[in-house]
């Protein structure tokens, strides 16, 4: 939900912290701020409430130099997006200072504790918390011993500090008298360190050390990492001094410029003929007319004996499930049961031994998959991400999984990891399938299917203009409705999200025939429908469920593959799009629902690429 950075090494660091604040700015932006560390000056600090753009603006201000220091960029949690809420918060007296991703549930009673031995709260955050209970310990520490503290008493301080804490922490924490030291610590909030020659960094994830270093680390629950100049240590909370696993920075991560495009969202929604083209890519058998994964470590003997499956997660990926639902009961009939990861890590349902679990995520650090994930797999079940982040969290933890290979998804509104995930539950669902009854000649159909989206991606983009037309009509209603069955049930429910969270309209996704029984009392002149019709096996039954629209008087905007004058006459407004099998649907259907509520957000004067109260990661519950 936050964006974190830090650089110690022997050049300046607010260059780098203010181009990885930029960088991670998707993951939180109501406020931002840096601290830099000058020998014998102190820790100086700026910040700001609002984006990166104007912390930097403020820091042309002030002499922000020093070979070391963080940043962060904030989601705020506790305490409203202000000044003094935004981080680095200082601990002790200007002892230290730190910033913070992930919630301290435990905050209250530690700030009442640090209040009656005097220290002075500056903020409504729990972070700051966290900030003046380091500077206790490491005063408490060198107290004890009568001396003044030493590297090796920061650490210790650290470490006594995050013993006492409950919640998820993502630290990077920065010390007044050593100039030398930065320390890191992660428990639930992702952090990554990046290797440089007489330099390191840290950050929330790996796009803000693209083009600083390719040697990374990704720290693991429980691990602190002391970065110096020219070395790094990792320490485990119970293994003590562990050896580091030192990655590659995958090509992944490397682009983030917007390459001429207005926003990261129209970008991505342009993007999607590709990304979708590499989740396909050396993926498709067609000589056994199956797919196949190179990470799913289990043999086909141990995956014919699945007998049920959980497909979990947030959000769009929540929806990619329900889409997931339909693929795997049809192409390989086995039972599938969708769960929301929020409600799955706690509701504790029975579950038949040989299940397995699969969870759908872009980012792979969304705390309730995550902790869904890992409530699955404490109970025995094999538990599989479908990621687009290489070395995400729930990448590592998984025992399995298949990654999406999109890019670097930055638009907050998650649009070629939707059709990605899609792409990638159809190859799942054909290898499923393959294991069991799908003949070879109905695989070999399946694949030719899948191997024309991209160049039906390509076409399905031609819808634009029309789009923006029709969008240009609605974009002042403040009530939509998005209906669709079948395969097209959940692109209603993600055609309704997109529309919220990027022009804050509101919105309402349903299964088309569901209108009958309450919604349709919502029907009035000033409240579209988006009907998602393509021609497949429940046609009619949507066309009559869009007449009774009409017969309401409300209007209708309609999504078609083919020509239908009954249709023609009935709506509004018609959005055509290729004609695919049924199972495929929900990809195509995406490019114009996407384009749909771009089109009306810039009408409507929202930042498109970061709404109002979002951020693109959830890593808080
Ligand atoms: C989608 O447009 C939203 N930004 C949000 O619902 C997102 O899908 C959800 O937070 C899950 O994120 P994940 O796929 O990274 O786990």
């Amino acid at each position: 939900m936050c964006g974190i950075v830090g650089y110690i090494g022997s050049q300046d660091a607010c260059p780098f912290l203010l181009t990885g604040l930029q960088r991670l700015e998707y993951r939180g932006y109501d406020s931002a701020g840096i601290a830099t560390l000058r020998p014998r000056e102190g820790i100086r600090i700026t910040k700001t409430a609002g984006r990166v753009v104007e912390l930097a603006a403020a820091v042309k201000q002030t002499n922000m130099v020093g070979p070391v220091g963080i940043g962060h960029t904030r989601w705020a949690t506790h305490g409203a997006a202000t000044r003094e809420n935004a981080h680095p918060h200082m601990g002790g007296n200007s002892l230290l200072t730190l910033a913070h991703n992930g919630v301290i549930e435990n905050y209250e009673s530690l700030k009442h504790a640090l209040l009656s031995k005097g220290y002075a709260f500056r903020s409504q955050t729990d972070s700051e918390v966290v900030a003046h209970l380091i500077a206790d310990c490491l005063k408490t520490h060198t107290t004890e011993f009568e001396r003044a503290p030493d590297v090796q008493d920061c650490i210790a301080a650290v470490q006594n500090a995050i013993a006492q804490l409950r919640g998820t922490y993502g630290l990077v924490i920065l010390f007044r008298d050593f100039q030398d030291l930065l320390i890191a610590a992660r428990c639930g909030s992702p952090l990554v360190v990046g290797i440089g020659k007489n330099e390191q960094f840290v950050a929330s994830d790996s796009s803000p050390l693209v083009g600083f270093t390719e040697r990374i680390i990704y720290l693991a629950d429980h691990q602190l990492a002391v970065l110096r100049p020219d070395s790094i240590q990792v320490l485990h909370r119970d293994q003590g001094r562990v050896q580091p696993n030192v990655q590659t920075l995958s090509s992944d991560s490397v682009d983030v410029s917007l390459e001429g495009y207005a926003h990261y969202m129209l970008k991505e929604i342009y993007e999607q003929p590709q990304s979708v083209r590499n989740a396909l890519r050396g993926r498709l058998d067609r000589d056994n007319a199956t797919a196949k994964f190179g990470g799913l470590n289990l043999t086909p003997q141990q995956l014919r004996g699945v007998q049920r499956i959980i497909l979990t997660g947030c959000g769009t990926s929540w929806h990619s499930a329900l889409v997931g639902e339909y693929l795997v009961e049809e192409l390989a009939r086995i039972p599938v049961e969708v769960e929301y990861a929020s409600e799955l890590r706690y509701r504790n349902p029975p579950v038949d031994h040989d299940t397995i679990v699969f969870g759908i995520t872009q980012s792979g650090e969304t705390a309730d998959t995550l902790a869904a994930l890992r409530e699955m797999k404490r109970k025995g079940h094999h538990t599989m991400a479908i990621c687009n982040v290489i070395g995400s969290s729930i990448a590592q933890e998984a025992d399995g999984g298949i990654y999406l290979h999109a890019g670097p998804e930055i638009g907050v509104a998650s649009t070629k990891a939707f059709t990605s995930q899609l792409s990638v539950l159809a190859m799942l669902a054909l290898y499923f399938g393959r294991l069991r009854h799908l003949s070879f000649e109905a695989g070999l159909r399946i694949i030719d299917q899948l191997e024309q989206l991209p160049s039906m991606l390509e076409e399905t983009l031609g819808c634009h203009a029309a789009v923006k037309e029709i969008a240009t009509r609605y974009a002042d209603a403040t009530n939509f409705l998005y209906l669709g069955r079948n395969y097209n049930f959940p692109s209603a429910l993600e055609g309704a999200l997109k529309l919220k969270e990027i022009s804050y309209i509101h919105a309402e996704g349903y299964p088309a025939a569901e209108m009958k029984h309450g919604p349709i009392a919502l029907v009035d002149a000033d409240t579209p429908s988006v009907f998602i019709v393509p021609q497949g096996t429940v046609y009619d039954k949507v066309l009559s469920n869009l007449q009774e629209v009409k017969a309401r008087g409300g209007p209708v905007i309609a999504i078609v593959d083919h020509v239908d004058p009954q249709v023609t006459r009935l709506a509004d407004a018609v959005i055509t799009i290729p004609k695919v099998e049924d199972f495929l649907q929900p990809i195509i259907a995406a490019i114009p629902l996407q384009l749909l509520a771009y089109e009306i957000a810039l009408l409507r004067g929202c930042d498109v690429d970061k709404p109002r109260n979002l951020a693109k990661s959830v890593t808080v519950e």
